[in-house]
């Protein structure tokens, strides 16, 4: 499979994109000010049921705490660790229970942040895995 290549010029902080990656979906997240601070907050590790994320997970790139290249960008297969549904976005909030955004799977109602981390209480077991990708500018994303 060659690179696919995705302009993400268009896309406004706390907006997400869905691009097609060998057949399946892959999210695309350019995270606003407050959501990069809510998954910096010390006590979401306690929240998480996979705070660490396994290495088969993410590549080594991504192992950091925006789990991303550049931390305004999450890009994650957008397939539900659980059964395989694709989990729907939810932009954030100026207040609420989900100020900070992240995904909800709408099959079994697994709660993403907005990095693709799971949170406790959920079905899915596993973070939304970081697909291989590379970001060569500030507005494209190189998956594969
Ligand atoms: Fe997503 Fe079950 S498939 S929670």
């Amino acid at each position: 499979h060659p690179p696919v290549d995705v302009d993400i010029s268009h896309l406004q902080p706390g907006q997400q994109m869905v691009a097609n990656w060998q057949g399946r979906p892959v999210f695309i997240v350019r995270r606003t000010a407050a959501q990069l601070e809510a998954l910096q907050n010390p006590n979401l590790a306690g929240e998480l049921r996979d705070p660490s994320s396994s290495a088969n997970q993410q590549p080594a790139y991504a192992r950091n705490w925006h789990r991303s290249i550049v931390p305004e960008y999450g890009v994650y297969v957008g397939i539900c660790t659980h059964l395989g549904c694709v989990p729907t976005y939810m932009p954030p909030q100026a207040t609420g229970a989900e100020a900070d955004g992240g995904y909800i799977c709408p099959c079994h109602a697994s709660h993403f942040d907005a990095a693709g981390r799971v949170f406790k209480g959920a079905p899915a077991p596993y973070n939304l895995p970081v697909p291989p990708y590379t970001q060569p500018s500030a507005q494209l994303v190189r998956l594969g």
